[in-house]
């Protein structure tokens, strides 16, 4: 057997068409939501990942404003910065990139975004709305998983779905967004510490991977027909690329997708889900602060 390849980027695609779409209608009210895109350093990976969310909403019609700020920067000076960007009417959305330096508190910063313009799904007040069930920002890879999994019509009720990984980002999020009523599928999340992995893995319909170790989930562990969805992003030396690395996921690609029934690729796979995701928040954020349905 060979799984379906569950294309990420066509899908991205999809939703960043359809986001396009109504902000041509927003203009038209006067409305252009912008994000400010906050920065703290150069670490390669970060920087690449805000080039391809700022192109990302210029494609979709959007503006971005960026702060690259040096690694020297202090927590005082980002807090400053936001507070001033909370203020600011023309700006709807606020996105501080991950990981930040070790002489800024990361917690403190996600805390002092205005949650009405937290377009990441981080402050606390948020993440308790989406205990709740209530209306907030969904996390953006949890939520381009979620898209996905509707996408490719994958039934969730009452399926087995195994996370693996807990981490405030992605695993945590995930485990409350299977669990919710839309969605409704028993969920287990593994971590470092769980015992016997393979077996609990091995129970998955859903098998979903966000660890951040390169093709730590093996063949072995994964039910025949399971869907696995791929949300590690791991560079690896590879000397025969121009870039001196490649991307891999956190799943051994070749050995699961002989196993199981859809699969998500790195790179293409649930990557630029978190991008389309983004700019879907931030539209709603303009949406809602201009009282748009
Ligand atoms: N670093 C890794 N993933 C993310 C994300 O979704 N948002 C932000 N702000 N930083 C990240």
């Amino acid at each position: 057997m060979s799984a379906k390849i569950i294309d990420g980027f066509a899908i991205a695609n999809e939703v960043r068409g359809d986001v396009a779409k109504e902000v041509i209608l927003l203009k038209e009210k006067g409305i252009t939501p912008t994000l400010a895109v906050i920065l703290v350093g150069q670490n390669p990976a970060s920087v690449s990942y805000v080039t391809g969310k700022t192109k990302a909403l210029h494609e979709a019609g959007m503006k971005d404003d960026t702060y690259k700020l040096p690694e020297s920067t202090s927590e005082e000076e980002l807090l400053t910065l936001i507070k001033k960007l909370n203020e600011s009417h023309s700006i709807n959305g606020i996105l501080v990139q991950l990981p930040l330096p070790k002489q800024i508190n990361a917690d403190k910063v996600i805390a002092t975004i205005d949650p009405k313009k937290d377009v990441d799904g981080f402050h606390p007040e948020n993440i308790g709305r989406m205990f709740l069930g209530e209306e907030t920002f969904i996390p953006c890879t949890p939520y381009g998983v979620v898209h996905l999994l509707q996408h490719e019509g994958v039934k969730t009720e009452g399926a087995n779905v195994v996370i693996v990984g807990r981490s405030n980002i992605v695993g945590k999020p995930l485990s409350l967004l299977m669990l919710s009523k839309e969605i409704s599928a028993t969920v287990t999340v593994c971590h470092s510490k769980t015992k016997d992995l393979a077996n609990v893995t091995k129970q998955a319909d859903i098998l979903i991977a966000a660890i951040g170790s390169p093709q730590f989930v093996k063949k072995e562990w994964i039910k025949k027909g399971a869907v696995v969805i791929d949300v590690g992003v791991n560079r690896v030396d590879d000397a025969s690329k121009k870039s001196g690395f490649r991307l891999v996921g956190d799943v051994d690609f070749e050995g699961a997708s002989q196993i199981a029934s859809y699969i998500t690729p790195v790179p293409k796979g649930v990557g630029p889900m978190t991008i389309a995701m983004l700019i879907k928040n931030t539209l709603l954020a303009a949406k809602r602060q201009n009282g748009i349905k």
